[in-house]
């Protein structure tokens, strides 16, 4: 068995130490992977990221083991922290959409993922023409960010991608996440729930757990668990169902289902809060239409649309403040529909998304492409996976707030000019 404590003075426990040796040792590629944790794209992948994914030295994208697209709109200028950055692939993606005055700290504490994730950053770097790096790579833990020298309320964003289930102490890992938010930061991740509260006995089992099923929170958990660390409800963006295809394990599993699913959780204040009818103003480049912050949620420019108020908090003091009018205890417009409080269940989604017509697999994290759907049977040992993803847009937007642009009545169009936009930074 390897060393039980780190250098930092975290405490490994023995879920730590095996987890690190099947991330250092065990695997060496993304087809190594027993189960299909990762899964297939339900809707294409925008250009902007797959251009930002094809920059990613190929080393770095083999290693790739996450289980969504983690990319939240407005990115740009921020400081994004990745939990479980692994060979680094999403930190290198986000490097880009960040821009050069942004910053991308990855968090790892498997040695030999972070030696793949150091070894490319210069070759990065001068891909994408920056004069000093954007993009730095820590060894630790994601429950102790502090000994991992990751300060109070340092992080605009906070990414992961497949990790949290990893971890022994989830509600230390949200902890420490909500710590080191800034107020109004947001915590935008992907991770694979299970259907039920497991069982201690699969808990137990390695192979399971270190191919990110038997560690998976029962997603009402995660709800419980958000809201007692501070963040605000978790908000689904999108959710894939995750498969088994080994028999051995699946019988193991019993009725237990998974599903992959991208959450987001804002850091705004808790307490009496007013509703709003908030209004997109359509300044998020390439999506100029409409703004999807969830699966309950799409703003379309310029309609006033009610919202409770944890909503009008979120987009209110979170970086997302800049592209939305909010107007609170405004009365709702006639006809308007009462706000959605309602809790989406991500295995329902995942079935409803199942059941349409699956859109092309356009890159991503998808080791198939769009020809390969249904993805092919697996081979005995090496099932593989299957890429998923959920689109996000780039960053420069046009802050009329704050560049003293003549503000649009609401109800008239909010569409600035190409010309009018500017980079906008969150830092
Ligand atoms: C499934 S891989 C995902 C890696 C990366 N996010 C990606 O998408 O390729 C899980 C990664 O999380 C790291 N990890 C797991 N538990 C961790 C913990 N408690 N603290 C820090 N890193 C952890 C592992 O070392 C591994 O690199």
């Amino acid at each position: 068995m390897a060393d039980t404590r780190s250098t930092q003075g975290f405490e490994d426990t023995a879920t730590h130490v095996n987890v690190k040796e099947y991330y250092g040792k065990v695997l060496k590629k993304t087809v190594d992977l027993k189960t299909n944790a990762c899964v297939t794209p339900s809707s294409p992948v925008p250009l902007h990221i797959r251009q930002a994914l094809k920059m990613v030295h190929p080393e770095v994208s083999d290693k790739y083991y996450g289980c969504g697209l983690v990319v939240p709109e407005s990115l740009q200028g921020c400081r994004v922290l990745d939990l479980g950055s692994g060979s680094g692939r999403d930190c290198y993606m986000l490097s880009q959409l960040v821009g050069e005055e942004g910053y991308v700290t990855g968090i790892d504490m498997t040695e030999d993922q972070l030696e793949v994730a150091r070894t490319y950053v210069d070759y990065h770097m001068k891909e994408f023409g920056y004069k000093k790096p954007n993009v730095s790579f820590v060894q630790g833990y994601i429950e102790a960010l502090k000994e991992a020298g990751i300060e109070d309320g340092s992080c605009d964003i906070i990414i992961s991608n497949c990790v949290v289930n990893l971890s022994p102490d989830k509600r230390r890992v949200l902890e420490e996440a909500f710590r080191v938010l800034k107020d109004g930061g947001e915590l935008y991740f992907s991770d694979v729930y299970s259907s039920g509260r497991l069982t201690e006995e699969l808990k137990r089992h390695q192979v399971l757990w270190g191919e990110c099923i038997s560690g998976a929170l029962w997603w009402e958990d995660l709800l419980q668990l958000a809201r007692a660390v501070g963040f605000s409800a978790p908000r689904l963006v999108t959710a894939k169902p995750v498969t088994v295809d080994n028999s051995e394990l699946q019988s193991i599993l019993g009725d237990f289902r998974f599903v992959s699913a991208t959450y987001r959780l804002f850091k705004v204040p808790a307490g009496a809060r007013t509703p709003a009818l908030v209004t997109y103003e359509g300044t998020v480049t390439g999506l100029e239409e409409s703004f999807t912050l969830d699966t309950r949620y799409t703003f379309k420019v310029t309609e006033a649309v009610p919202v409770d108020g944890e909503v009008a908090e979120i987009l209110s003091r979170s970086r997302l403040s800049d592209a939305f009018t909010v107007q609170r205890g405004a009365p709702a417009p006639p006809g308007a529909a009462a706000p959605r409080t309602d809790v989406v269940n991500p295995f329902e989604l995942s079935q409803r998304k199942e059941n349409a017509v699956p859109g092309p697999a356009t890159g991503g994290c998808s080791a198939f492409a769009a020809r390969d759907w249904p993805p092919p049977p697996p081979v005995p040992g090496h099932p593989g996976r299957h890429g998923f993803a959920r689109s996000g847009a780039p960053v420069r937007r046009q802050n009329p707030k704050r560049s003293g642009a003549k503000r649009v009545p609401m109800h008239e169009s909010r569409r600035p000019s190409a010309g009018m936009r500017a980079h906008s930074s969150c830092l």
